[in-house]
């Protein structure tokens, strides 16, 4: 039985035929519609979300599977002092599957280590997200035709940011690929990052502050919001948290075909007039990420679909 803690637990093939999986779901989505009828998905999110739950719930839904779960910690019976691994052991009384999000780093690792099911991390405090990265790579192989020789840069907070820690770790693996990290002096991208993935690989990167001084030189820009409920500090929160707004203007420095991408929810960072920009790709995103988690479920139970 396979869990997902990390992007890095699938190889670079793996991760391939993953995408096909999701390309063909995209192009064939009648194919799968009872692909899991009769299997269901627990979704145990002890923290807030919006697009991760709902598109694990659509994925497994589109796939004539149902679904389960909590929405919040006080919801649930965390709230009554209960452990992760009780819960999850009970849980797999309930469901084939579940997807768990969690406050603490390493808290569906720790479910993992007891669980009967395939467990899935949708989001570990500022860890790891790797759902979120397998539908960012998709939206990159879909939007840019390739995973390799770009020049990416992220921009916002970086130092509690999940989504580009696991998007980093993920696009490491691919040739050619050039970081630009573009952030606050107090937001950076931690050390672990630096030493353990690019340091260690010999991999290029830059990091500035001025978005506006390495616009041309991107393939694609991943925006992210500060992300306020992982600072101890309100102040700092305020002082930072409007920091970089990208708008049109910032947009014309840019390549006619760079990207825009960001996992959601937006608060300032971009300007709802970019929206009509072609180059935003932050809705199509959210569609890829249907089709990956379609994929990722049909992986993680083993269901061939011919
Ligand atoms: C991200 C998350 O939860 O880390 N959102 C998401 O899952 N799409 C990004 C964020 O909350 O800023």
């Amino acid at each position: 039985m396979r869990h997902l803690m990390s992007p890095l637990d699938f190889s670079v093939e793996e991760l391939d035929q993953l995408l096909d999986l999701a390309g063909d779901i995209e192009r064939h989505p009648e194919k799968y519609a009872h692909a899991c009828d009769g299997k269901k998905l627990a979704t145990l999110f002890y923290e807030p979300s919006t697009r991760t739950r709902l598109s694990f719930e659509a994925a497994m839904l589109n796939l004539g599977g149902s679904v389960l779960g909590f929405s919040s910690a006080a919801s649930s019976s965390a709230s009554k002092g209960e452990s992760v691994s009780d819960t999850i052991r009970m849980i797999s009384c309930y469901a084939d599957i579940c997807a768990m999000r969690h406050h603490k780093e390493g808290a569906p690792m720790v479910a993992s280590a007891v669980s009967s099911i395939p467990v899935i991390n949708a989001g570990d405090g500022g860890h790891q997200h790797p759902t979120q990265t397998l539908t960012d790579l998709l939206t990159i192989r879909s939007l840019k035709g390739r995973l390799g020789n770009l020049t990416i840069g992220l921009c916002g907070d970086l130092k509690f940011g999940r989504t580009v820690h696991s998007l980093v770790k993920a696009l490491a693996r691919y040739e050619n690929v050039t970081f630009v990290f573009i952030s606050p002096e107090e937001l950076r991208v931690p050390s672990y990052i630096k030493e353990d993935v690019l340091d260690a690989q010999n991999l290029p990167y830059r990091e500035v502050e001025r978005l506006e001084d390495v616009m041309a030189d991107l393939d694609i820009l991943y925006m992210t919001r500060v992300q306020q409920e992982r600072f101890f500090n309100e102040e700092d929160y305020i002082r930072l948290k409007d920091f970089y707004i990208l708008d049109n203007k910032k947009m014309s420095l840019a390549k006619d075909d760079m990207i825009v991408m960001h996992p959601l929810p937006r608060v300032n960072e971009i300007s709802v007039e970019v929206d009509k920009d072609p180059r935003a790709a932050y809705f199509r995103q959210v569609q890829y990420g249907v089709y990956v988690r379609m994929a990722l479920i049909l992986t993680l139970l083993e269901v061939k679909v011919c």
